[in-house]
């Protein structure tokens, strides 16, 4: 399937149509081929134009709806059918998914479910037609067992190392609504936040997530803390879980760096990740920290298991515990191991630079690079075998560098 899909839409009732069309003139990968208002018209109009996608509003006749869902499906077999309803009812999800359609959305329609329909749609596609299977979006999520461990230096460093290689489209989220400091790192001054996209995820306005991702020279794209800390309280783990949606259908990684308060949206952000690093440094109260925090994850189903044990800055002072002292408080295993480099770090936090471009060759640059390719080997085991970019829905978001 192309990048850009072709798509004809019917609907009877001129409302919910045009609120339709809105929706899908603003999908930069959908291409409005067609629009009908009578489902007696719309299968030569599919005949005719023979889209990627026929979207079939079922409220303003089911059965006759249905009738043309089958009938497309055995038509037109190149042409994939997605179903609209307000209606939730089993048997009609049921009637339309035998009659062959490959998707059913509820209205009102969400704009990450289309997104996310599309893209299921499109993997469909690329396994039949033998294609390399795309990977799908990795979100690591980074959290501290004490303040100023590195966790925006690592959550941002290995966001612009993981950009470097064209394959990946990467994004950084800053959810320390308070005195988050990624832009700093990247000195980009952002026109938007991640309180603009929060605040309009739900009139779905696509064209304002394009705008609110400012791009770094590296290829990372940086979704900052709000401007005002009063802006934060609109950002619910409801939101948050509707941006990462949304994001996932276009990125191939999505870094979190998470506040030290552990609340809802933190917690959200640590569900939703596929790996949790949990970075801590070799000194009592973060190892204390460790142990307390993985005993509240135990709470929350599924997490423990994602958590990965990075320790930052190992090598910092004699002051410290030793690695095995601390593998035995902590009772887990060390992931990853960073060095301790304190000028480098500031240096290039201090230019704004990232440690790929600004310290290449160092211990730590390369400690990232390894940390980078271990976690995408987790991950995606045939990576390697994969020849060809990612093309995400948005795949324009990646392009460039
Ligand atoms: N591996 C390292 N070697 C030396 N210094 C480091 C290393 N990692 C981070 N630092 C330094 O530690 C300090 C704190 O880092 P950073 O701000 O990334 O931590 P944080 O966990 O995000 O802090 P906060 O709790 O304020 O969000 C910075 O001055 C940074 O340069
Ligand atoms: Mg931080």
């Amino acid at each position: 399937m192309k990048t850009v899909v072709r798509l004809a839409l019917v609907d009877p009732h001129d409302t919910s149509r045009s609120s339709l069309k809105s929706l899908m003139l603003g999908i930069d990968s959908i291409w409005l081929e067609a629009e009908c208002s009578r489902y007696d018209f719309f299968f030569d109009v599919v005949t005719q134009t023979q889209p990627d996608i026929a979207l079939v509003a079922l409220d303003g006749d089911p059965a006759k709806g249905l009738a043309l869902v089958a009938r497309i499906t055995q038509d037109v077999p190149t042409c994939n059918v997605l179903v609209i309803s307000s209606s939730t009812e089993g048997s009609l999800i049921l009637q339309a998914m035998r009659n062959g359609a490959k998707e059913f959305l509820s209205l009102p329609l969400k704009l990450e479910d289309v997104l996310t329909a599309l893209e299921r749609i499109r993997q469909t596609q690329l396994s039949r037609t033998g294609e390399a299977q795309v990977r799908s979006c990795q979100v690591i999520t980074v959290a501290g067992a004490a303040g100023g461990v590195g966790c925006t230096s690592l959550a941002v460093n290995l966001g612009c190392v993981l950009a470097r290689n064209e394959r990946n489209s990467v994004v950084v989220i800053d959810l320390d609504f308070a005195l988050g400091d990624s832009d700093v790192w990247l000195d980009i001054i952002p026109d938007y936040t991640i309180h603009d996209v929060s605040e309009n995820i739900s009139r779905v306005d696509y064209s304002l997530l394009k705008r609110s991702l400012t791009k770094h020279d590296c290829g990372v794209f940086l979704l900052p803390r709000p401007v005002q800390l009063d802006d934060s309280r609109s950002i619910t783990p409801d939101t948050l879980k509707r941006v990462i949606a949304l994001l996932k259908t276009s990125f191939t990684h999505l870094i979190i760096d998470i506040s030290k308060n552990f609340g809802p949206v933190d917690m959200t952000a640590l569900e939703s990740a596929n790996t949790v690093l949990m970075v801590t440094q070799l000194d009592l109260p973060c190892l204390r920290n460790v142990v307390r925090l993985m005993q509240y994850f135990e709470t929350h189903e599924g997490l423990t298991d994602k958590i990965r044990i990075l320790v930052n800055r190992v090598g910092l002072e004699d002051t410290q515990i030793g690695m095995n002292k601390a593998l035995e408080t902590i009772g887990r295993e060390v992931y990853w191991q960073i060095p301790n480099d304190f000028a480098t770090m500031v240096e290039a936090r201090n230019n704004g630079v990232p440690l790929c471009t600004q310290a290449p060759r160092s211990k730590l640059t390369r400690s990232l690079e390894q940390l980078a390719q271990q976690l995408d080997q987790s991950a995606n085991p045939k990576a390697d075998e994969e020849k060809k970019p990612r093309k995400g829905l948005f795949s324009f978001l990646g392009s460039g560098k």
